[in-house]
Formats: structure tokens, C-alpha cells, sequence
């Protein structure tokens, strides 16, 4: 018998070393490094396909009609620029318990009616489970077949002869191939696996969905890999606790990756939110300091969130502060430029910084609204609840003028708000619809003048 030959793999981004290192060089992270046997029967067959291939100029290739099968979940569609390519391979990641079985098995229902078939392997559920969970979510087509398979080989037998348009695989992390010899779950086993399926995929025309579960860092494991391999990815976010969940592209191969959808679980399972701006304010309180409306850009689309801070006199030697929804530092930075710039004294104060709704906001837009929500609670005087605010804030208490600003005040005009305090540099050059009053404000201090009653 050969001497079997060993390497070590990033579990990360798939770097390989002969030796086992503490920190990869490749992505830079550290203690990722995974031993792994070396197989080469595996990468010959792997070229092998791909040897029968003939070059041919760009006349010679027939164009594809890019057949597209719609989830009917309008939400999930324009996320897939139009529905699942037929033959292509999407990889859909997220947290465990975020819902993407959940997601999946719905979209069986549309796809079955449609009178395509479905099947649905798990390697994490049995066949009753998953029974159980189709009638809690109605999902009832006779075009949806059941599989509790990890095993590859018999996975592709079974699309042979059912011949499905869409295959699910939950989860590609309890997939594995026999004549590998590292378990489940491991790099070499995710990236062999998602590469039988690539070929099933391509080879047999069928669509392959992918369920991949996210590591600690947010990344999928063996990620980097399988986001080069597969047509789209798409990322599924949420708090477990909200029930508010949002899907995003990271990579499409068919379109744009600058959709996101957005989803609320319910326990009828995942139901499209059409209106995210009313559903993110919806039970908002009137009347109360430390509430302020912003508008967030997710992809293209616009979205009303109420941002709320509260402030309170501490009793401890230092002060606490806590950020949910919105990064930790940049809310300490804000409070900073309002003690410096403004003179109030929030160094003996707590200050709480909340997103309404289970929303994560990443843009400095929403900066001027935590300034301002904060500055409302700090002065105890409320914020008009029919004012948009907007802006990202410099260190000098400036207030810059950010992106998309018309599609914010529009939206904000649609949900019939009546002012919105911009930036003002953004007020060069855009018409400001009709029936809503826009100021700008070049500081932070002319921000509080405008918006503290
Ligand atoms: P699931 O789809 O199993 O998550 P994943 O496959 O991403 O690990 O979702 C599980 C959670 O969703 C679970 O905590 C319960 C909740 N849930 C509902 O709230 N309503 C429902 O109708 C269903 C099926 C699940
Ligand atoms: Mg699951």
C-alpha cells in the first residue's frame, strides 16, 4: 500500500501547506488549519471531465435560453435576478436556526405547482421531520420527493432517476463522498462534494441549491472555495430572536448582487415583507425622546428604521455603552463628537443605542439619527415622529452628504413624513418631490436646532 501523503488546509480559505502553521498566510487567520490525507484518485477523475471539453470561437456557441424558475416568493426572485437558472448551482448560507430549511421547503410548494419536481435531500433531518414541517408550512405538491441521504453517490443516483428540475442539499457540511477518507464537514469532503454537484448541476441540467452552514467568523465553512465553485451565493441574516430576516447575493453569476429580500418568520414559516419601511415603524412610539427616523439603503431599496438611544446619569466609575444593530465603535465615536462638539457632558452618562425592529445598519448614513436620538434623550425633548434624518458625521461635527439621497426623501414622502433634515451638500442638484419640506443642515449642531422640538 502507497504511503499516504498528508497536507493541511485553511478551513478558511482553502490555503494548503505541507506543514501545519498557527497563522495562514493566505487570509490571515489563525488556527484554521486543518490535516487533510492527500487523494489523488480524486483529482484525476476531476480533470478528466473536463478533457472531452473542444475549443470553439463565440459564433460557433448556440446561445442558452437562460430558462428561469420562479420561487413565486417575490421577495426571494429579485434576489435571483428572476428565479433559479436552470442548471445552476446557488449556495444559500446562514447562521443555524436563521431558517433556510425553512426557506427551501416553502419554495417546493411554487416549484411543484409549476409541475416541476423537487427533491429535497436532508442529511439532518429524517423524512418524518421534515414531514412534520411541510404541514406546519401547507407544503403539500405531489412533486416534491423526500431524501435522508449524506452519501453523494447515492444522491446522484437518485437524481438520475427521478430527473428533478431542482435539487435541494441540506446541509453541504453532512454531505460526504466514500472514497475520501476525512469525515464529514471537513474541507476536502465540502469542496469534493460541492464538486460532484457542480457536475450534477452542468451535467444533467438540473438546478442544485446548496444549504451551508456559517461558521463563528460568519463565513461559510470551507467558504471561500465553494463561493468560486457555485453560480450564486446568498447569504440568509437575522437575529434569532427577531423575527425580521433579510437574504442578500454576495456573488450572482446571472445578475445583479445589489437586491437583497426581506422576509419576517412566522410560525406559518417565512412571509414577504412587500413593505419594509412600514413594517420596520410600525408600533413606533410618538411623543418620547430618544426616538429618531432614519432611511437605510439595502441594495436599491430604501428603508424607514427608527433608531432609539437612551441615556441615563451612571452610577459606576465608567460609564456603559451598548450598540445593538449598529457597529459598537461608531457609536462611541458619535457620542464623542457630540461631548467635543456639542459641550454635553455624556461622559457620565450611559448611553444605549438601539435599531427598532432587529434591523443591522451598516451605513454611516444613520449616523445623524443616533446623534440625534441620542441628543433627544440627553435634553429630554422629542423629535417631531414626521422628520426624516440623514447624514453621515465627521469627527470636525460636520455633517457630509451621503448616496441616494432622493430615494430617501421619496420614500420618506410616500410614508407621508413631512420634513426631512439632509445633509446640505446633498441639496446641490436634486428636485425635492412636492409636499415635503427638506432642510440641510451642514453641522451637527445646526441638525439639533432643526429637529429638537
Ligand atoms: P430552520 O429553517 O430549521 O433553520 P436552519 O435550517 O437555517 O437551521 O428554522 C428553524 C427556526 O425557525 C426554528 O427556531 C423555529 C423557526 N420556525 C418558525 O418560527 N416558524 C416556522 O413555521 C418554522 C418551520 C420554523
Ligand atoms: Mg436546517
Amino acid at each position: 500500500m502507497p504511503k499516504l501523503k498528508t497536507q493541511y488546509v485553511c478551513a478558511e480559505c482553502g490555503h494548503e501547506t505541507a506543514k501545519w502553521l498557527g497563522r495562514c498566510p493566505g487570509c490571515g487567520r489563525f488556527n484554521t488549519f486543518e490535516e487533510e490525507v492527500v487523494e489523488r484518485a480524486a483529482k484525476t477523475s476531476a480533470t478528466r471531465a473536463n478533457a472531452s471539453a473542444k475549443a470553439r470561437t463565440l459564433a460557433e456557441v448556440s446561445p442558452l435560453a437562460e430558462e428561469r424558475i420562479k420561487t413565486e416568493l417575490a421577495e426571494l426572485d429579485r434576489v435571483l435576478s428572476g428565479g433559479i437558472v436552470q442548471g445552476s448551482i446557488v449556495l444559500v448560507g446562514g447562521d443555524p436556526g436563521v431558517g433556510k430549511s425553512t426557506l427551501l421547503l416553502q419554495i417546493c410548494e411554487s416549484i411543484g405547482r409549476q409541475g416541476k419536481r423537487v427533491l429535497y435531500v436532508s442529511g439532518e433531518e429524517s423524512m418524518q421531520q421534515i414531514k412534520l414541517r411541510a404541514g406546519r408550512l401547507s407544503v403539500a405538491t405531489d412533486m416534491l420527493w423526500l431524501l435522508a441521504e449524506t452519501d453523494v453517490t447515492a444522491i446522484e443516483q437518485s437524481v438520475r432517476e427521478l430527473e428533478p428540475a431542482v435539487v435541494i442539499i441540506d446541509s453541504i457540511q453532512t454531505m460526504y463522498r466514500d472514497d475520501l477518507t476525512s469525515s464529514p464537514g471537513s474541507v476536502t469532503q465540502v469542496r469534493e462534494c460541492t464538486s460532484a454537484f457542480m457536475r450534477i448541476a452542468k451535467g444533467l441540467g438540473v438546478s442544485v441549491i446548496i444549504v451551508g452552514h456559517v461558521t463563528k467568523e460568519g463565513a461559510i465553512a470551507g467558504p471561500r472555495l465553494l463561493e468560486h465553485m457555485v453560480d450564486a451565493v446568498l447569504y440568509f441574516e437575522g437575529e434569532r430572536r427577531e423575527s425580521y430576516r433579510v437574504i442578500r447575493a454576495v456573488k450572482n453569476r446571472f445578475g445583479s448582487t445589489n437586491e437583497v429580500g426581506i422576509f419576517e418568520m412566522r410560525d406559518i414559516g417565512l412571509t414577504e415583507i412587500a413593505n419594509p419601511s412600514e413594517y420596520m415603524l410600525s408600533g413606533r412610539p410618538v411623543d418620547v425622546s430618544g426616538s429618531a427616523v432614519t432611511c437605510t439603503v439595502e441594495g436599491t431599496r430604501p428603508i424607514m428604521t427608527e433608531v432609539q438611544a437612551l441615556t441615563g446619569y451612571t452610577s459606576f466609575g465608567n460609564p456603559r455603552r451598548t450598540a445593538a444593530g449598529m457597529d459598537y465603535n461608531r457609536v462611541v465615536m458619535l457620542i464623542a463628537v457630540l461631548e467635543k462638539r456639542m459641550g454635553m457632558q455624556l461622559s457620565s452618562y450611559d448611553c444605549y443605542v438601539n435599531i427598532a425592529g432587529g434591523m443591522r445598519i451598516q451605513e454611516p448614513a444613520a449616523d445623524a439619527a443616533v446623534i440625534a436620538a441620542l441628543a433627544s434623550s440627553f435634553r429630554n425633548k422629542t423629535i417631531d415622529p414626521n422628520t426624516l434624518v440623514f447624514g453621515e458625521v465627521g469627527l470636525a461635527g460636520e455633517l457630509r452628504a451621503v448616496g441616494m439621497a432622493e430615494k430617501r426623501i421619496a420614500e420618506a414622502k410616500k410614508l407621508g413624513f413631512e420634513q426631512c433634515v439632509v445633509p446640505q451638500a446633498n441639496l446641490k442638484g436634486i428636485r425635492t418631490p412636492e409636499g415635503i419640506r427638506v432642510l440641510g443642515a451642514s453641522s451637527v449642531g445646526e441638525l439639533m436646532e432643526a429637529v429638537l422640538l
